[in-house]
């Protein structure tokens, strides 16, 4: 793994085997700790037996996630994060993962597949990809990367041109003030 990242769950090398701990949206209240609990317990035990190493959670708040720590260590948290659903930096879950060094894994970082073709339509998006020389995806994933050490975006690709193209994007570096450019315009 390329030492620029942070993560310590990828630097465990047990990423076959890591759980995520998954609470669907809709269903969270401040007192569904019960629930964070039977969504976990069993990634408890399979760490107490030896069996997983490092265990993650998905669509957690910060209070979910604080619930889950008080049950069992968890390495990364992995909610939705893209240029049309910028939650994590309003709900104090990026925040919480960078002071507390969890990964932040963002989901759907292009916006997924049905919105993935509509980021060359952010004017911002599309003029610094074109004076850099590199594709929209790319300006959005050193967008993410340049917004926390603690981001490591997971984009999703089923042709190998796209992952290579993601792979490339780990050459481009945005400045804070690009970063702004475009968070000004989504
Ligand atoms: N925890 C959760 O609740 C949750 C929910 C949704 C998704 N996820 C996870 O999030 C990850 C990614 O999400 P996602 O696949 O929905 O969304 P995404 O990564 O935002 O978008 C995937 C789409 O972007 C395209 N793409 C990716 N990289 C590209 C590139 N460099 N150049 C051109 N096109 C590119 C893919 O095209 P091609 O397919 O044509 O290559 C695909 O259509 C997956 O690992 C998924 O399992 C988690």
């Amino acid at each position: 793994m390329p030492q620029a990242y942070p993560s310590t769950a990828l630097r465990c090398p047990c990423i076959p085997t890591l759980i995520l701990g998954r609470i669907e949206r809709g269903t969270y209240s401040p007192s569904n700790s019960p629930l964070v609990k039977e969504s976990l317990t069993p990634a408890k035990e399979a760490m107490e037996a030896g069996l997983i190493r490092c265990v993650g959670v998905s669509n957690f708040s910060v209070e979910q996630i604080q619930q889950a720590r008080d049950l069992v260590d968890i390495v990364s948290v992995q909610n939705q994060y893209n240029p049309w659903y910028r939650q994590p930096e309003l709900d104090g879950v990026l925040e919480y993962c960078e002071q507390e060094k969890l990964t932040f894994l963002p989901w759907s970082p292009l916006g997924g597949s049905r919105r993935v073709s509509r980021l060359q339509d952010i004017p911002e998006i599309a003029k610094l990809a074109q004076e850099k020389g590199v594709s929209v995806y790319s300006i959005v994933l050193a967008r993410l990367r340049a917004k926390s050490p603690t981001i490591v975006p997971i984009p999703g690709a089923t042709k190998t041109t796209s992952i290579e193209d993601s792979v490339r994007s780990l050459e481009v570096t945005l400045s804070q003030a690009e970063v702004s450019q475009i968070d000004k315009a989504s």
